[in-house]
């Protein structure tokens, strides 16, 4: 039995100094460096981990889209790319992920924009401590962190499949800290999970990720998951009181944003990822799922639920496939 338990060995860790500069073990060799001529569908490129992770990309070469809900935060972003020079490109388009239709017109102009896509990369989240639900009534982590990457990355599939060899990445995070996913509170519930809704949501993506990787077996899409780990970002943004002051001291402990940033590169570009699906990148190195994630019957439940939520926005063809694999994986 070990001495603490998940929840509180993550507690432990966000008060202990984390790794400094990016793993050296891992340094990319040169002839990963060169994305010229690829592009890159980026979400939550205009802050925090995402923004500097874009820089890279860009630096590297890649045409990198940026789906964001601030024009402001956009234009200012590809200004500064776009200053620094280089021989990446970087355009921003509109998407609220609080919002699917958003996220469906959004797929709509990248699909009739974008003759190829060789990453996705789903890195927006949020740590949403308000009551409001999203436009569609949803509680917001579960939309945003959840519902949103799922369903762009169904709308935006056909055009990855086409651009094989193609690599899906979503973010994630330490969902041990959740001891399991309630699907009883969560099929019950209307607007979904309440409780441990931040953790809920990333290992519905988890487990979300994994079926995807078992559905595009051999497509040469590939889909990973990436814990970025402890990284200075604005994702705490919304704490208050005792809590914002926790944040003050995390902030000291946690990885500089360019070590968060780096393991997203890498995991667009490194050639030893190359073939390499359906795993979980915990900061540097490897680490088994969640239990409930390695659960096909949970992942079923789950997988069921988010079909029914998104249909509304998923073409019939999409839907009907979502259907035929729902049998596929099950059979
Ligand atoms: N930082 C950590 O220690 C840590 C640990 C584990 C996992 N993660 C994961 O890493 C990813 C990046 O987070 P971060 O730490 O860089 O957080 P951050 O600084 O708060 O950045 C979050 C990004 O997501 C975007 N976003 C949030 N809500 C959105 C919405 N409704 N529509 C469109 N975009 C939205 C933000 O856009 P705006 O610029 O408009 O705000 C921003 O670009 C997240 O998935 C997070 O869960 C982070």
């Amino acid at each position: 039995m070990p001495l603490l338990s998940p929840k509180a060995r993550i507690a432990l860790k966000l008060f202990t100094p984390q790794r400094r500069r990016p793993d050296p073990r891992h340094t990319l060799p040169e002839a990963d460096r060169n994305l010229a001529g690829r592009t890159v569908v980026f979400t939550g490129g205009t802050d925090g981990i995402g923004r500097v992770a874009v820089g890279m990309l860009h630096a590297m070469g890649a045409h990198v889209v940026v789906l964001g809900r601030s024009a402001e935060k956009g234009a200012v972003l590809v200004r500064e790319l776009t200053a620094r020079g280089g021989p990446g490109s970087v355009r921003f388009e509109a998407c609220d992920l609080a919002s699917l239709t958003s996220v469906r017109d959004c797929a709509d102009r990248i699909l009739a924009s974008c003759d190829r896509i060789d990453a996705l990369v789903n890195c927006a989240g949020v740590n949403a401590m308000t009551d409001r639900p999203s436009a569609d009534g949803f509680q917001m982590n579960w939309a945003v962190n959840y519902l949103a990457p799922v369903l762009l990355t169904r709308l935006l599939l056909d055009r990855l499949r086409a651009s094989a060899p193609a690599r899906i990445v979503n973010l994630s995070t330490d969902t041990l800290y959740l001891e399991r996913l309630d699907l009883d509170a969560i099929e019950g519930t209307p607007g979904l999970p309440a409780k441990d809704s931040y953790a809920a949501s990333k290992l519905a993506l988890e487990m979300a990720s994994i079926d995807l990787a078992r559905e595009l077996d051999g497509s040469g899409v590939t889909v990973n998951l990436q814990h970025p780990g402890y990284i200075r970002s604005n994702l705490l943004r919304n704490l208050r009181g005792a809590e914002r002051v926790m944040q003050g001291v995390m902030r000291v402990m946690a990885s500089p944003t360019e070590v968060g940033a780096d393991r997203i590169v890498r995991q667009v570009a490194s050639s030893k990822l190359d073939g390499v699906t359906g795993i979980l990148i915990a900061e540097d190195d490897p680490r088994p799922f969640h239990g409930d994630a390695q659960d096909p019957a949970t992942r079923e439940r789950i997988r069921r639920l988010t079909d029914g939520l998104l249909a509304p926005w998923l073409g019939e063809d999409e839907t009907l496939r979502g259907l035929a694999v729902a049998g596929k994986l099950a059979g």
